[in-house]
């Protein structure tokens, strides 16, 4: 899509654009292309907690745990959410699994301050995608084992929030961010 029909297409979207989805979908990279492409500012609910925390997201869960991780979490979603300046938000896996996330989620999305879109991958392609990483200690110890429960156990909380869901297997940033324009056009 061009440029310019891309900021056409912006002008007519919900006020955030949420990527939700597993570790390695590729939420961020999509996130920040689809930015670019949107002319919005990208936001990144880990790097968020990151700078509020004043440590990593992996020196929060060995200093403080999951529970304080999920609380910064919780509250950094709350906050983007309710801002008025148009964005495109990358939520971090783990954000749906909190109840009153996904809450806050369907109650913005009903009142069209938001859509949440779902990129979704197998676990083959994750587990490549990964090893890219450094920021995900939930997958220190057996990162097929835990991608493959967090499937299972999340996939229900994503179909629960997000109105659209895009299978990325196999696709560049730059096409996935253009399935993502398009399904967005197409909801309109
Ligand atoms: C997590 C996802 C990570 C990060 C943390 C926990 C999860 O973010 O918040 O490691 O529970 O799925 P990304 O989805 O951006 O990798």
């Amino acid at each position: 899509m061009s440029k310019t029909s891309s900021e056409q297409l912006a002008s007519t979207l919900p006020t955030h654009i949420v990527l939700v989805g597993l570790m390695g979908t590729g939420k961020s990279s999509v996130g920040r292309q689809l930015a670019s492409m949107l002319n919005r500012p990208f936001v990144d609910t880990d790097k968020k907690v990151e700078a509020r925390a004043g440590k990593t997201v992996r020196e929060i869960f060995e200093a403080d745990g999951e529970a304080a991780f999920r609380a910064v979490e919780s509250q950094v979603v709350n906050e983007v959410l309710d801002t008025d300046v148009p964005s495109v938000i990358a939520a971090a896996g783990g954000v749906v699994t909190q109840e009153p996330n996904r809450n806050v989620l369907m109650r913005h999305r009903e009142n069209k301050q938001c859509v949440v879109v779902w990129l979704r991958a197998n676990t083959d392609e994750l587990l490549t995608r990964v090893k890219k990483g450094v920021h995900r200690p939930l997958l220190d110890a057996d990162p097929s084992g835990t991608l493959t429960a967090m499937a299972r156990d999340r996939t229900p909380m994503y179909e629960q929030v997000a109105s659209i869901a895009i299978d990325t297997d196999g696709m560049s940033i730059v096409q996935v961010a253009d399935a993502v324009l398009s399904q967005l056009r197409t909801a309109q």
